[in-house]
């Protein structure tokens, strides 16, 4: 079965595409032939992965705004219709992760996690979805939640209620936007090694979250770029409200525990 669909004339918006997940999401739909808006907390960010994505041949406009602040977004949104002359998809996928016990949580670090990842992608749906409404074209936005969204792990109280937060938010969206033809769902990405991101963790943390996938390998930023493309595709027209864990089968169930003990 051969199966195609194209991008080409559409605008996808990125937010935190500088590196990592985002740069991969960006870098997939602009090679599907999307022209790329792309979002990051500085012009230098941004720019710098604009001039990544052009290498690749990819049309990219960088838009600095910190997704924490509901004013920048919009503006940003606003710039993006007025100058490249719609908005079809929006991928909220801004989020930081850093990893604190819970006792030891101030309110700051609290603050600073749900104001990115939930508030942040509050901001970004509802600054695309009201551009998309206005537009008439339908649309697409894509939210990414975390494996964190479905069970807790030490350190990250803070980023597991934020990412729960991002699930229940999609849903609500996606019921709300369907009469509007926009389809709204979340990833959740198990363990991605990324450049920057992952900094802070411990190697044996990320040792062993690397080595869990059933399927046998750790995940890259391109299996979540791929299921982000399924999702702003054609192929997922009946698919919305939905929250999409990729994770080569790390939350499937517990793969080394074998009763029969081979
Ligand atoms: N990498 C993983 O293992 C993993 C797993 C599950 C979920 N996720 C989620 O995927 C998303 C991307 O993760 P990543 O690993 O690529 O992270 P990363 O840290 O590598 O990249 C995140 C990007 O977001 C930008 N950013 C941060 N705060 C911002 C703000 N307020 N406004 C605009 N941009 C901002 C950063 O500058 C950076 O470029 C996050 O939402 C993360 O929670 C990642």
């Amino acid at each position: 079965m051969s199966v195609q669909f194209s991008l080409a004339g559409q605008v996808a918006l990125v937010t935190g595409g500088a590196t990592g997940l985002g740069l991969a999401i960006a870098t997939a739909f602009g090679r599907a032939g999307a022209t790329i808006a792309l979002n990051d907390l500085t012009p230098d960010r941004a720019e710098a992965a604009c001039a990544t994505l052009r290498a690749r041949g990819i049309a990219c406009h960088p838009h600095a705004a910190d997704v924490r602040d509901g004013a920048a977004v919009a503006a940003m949104v606003a710039a993006i219709a007025r100058d490249l002359g719609r908005l079809d998809i929006a991928v909220a996928n801004a989020g930081i992760y850093p990893n604190t016990p819970f006792l030891d949580l101030a309110e700051d670090e609290w603050r600073r996690v749900i104001d990115t990842n939930l508030t942040g992608t509050f901001h970004t749906c509802q600054a695309a979805a009201r551009a998309m409404v206005r537009a008439g074209r339908g649309g697409r936005i894509i939210a990414l939640s975390s494996g964190a969204a479905n069970g807790a792990i030490w350190g990250w109280s803070h980023y597991c209620a934020s990412k729960a937060g991002v699930v229940l938010l999609t849903k609500g969206m996606a019921l709300e936007l369907a009469p509007h033809d926009i389809r709204v769902n979340s990833i959740l990405p198990g363990y991605i090694d990324v450049p920057e991101g992952g900094a802070h963790l411990a190697p044996a943390y990320k040792d062993r979250a690397r080595g869990t996938a059933p399927l046998g390998r750790p995940g890259t930023p391109e299996d979540i770029a791929n299921a982000a493309l399924l999702l702003a595709s054609p192929l997922a027209a009946y698919i919305t409200g939905t929250t999409l864990v990729v994770d080569g089968g790390t939350s499937a169930g517990c793969a080394g525990l074998r009763p029969a003990g081979e």
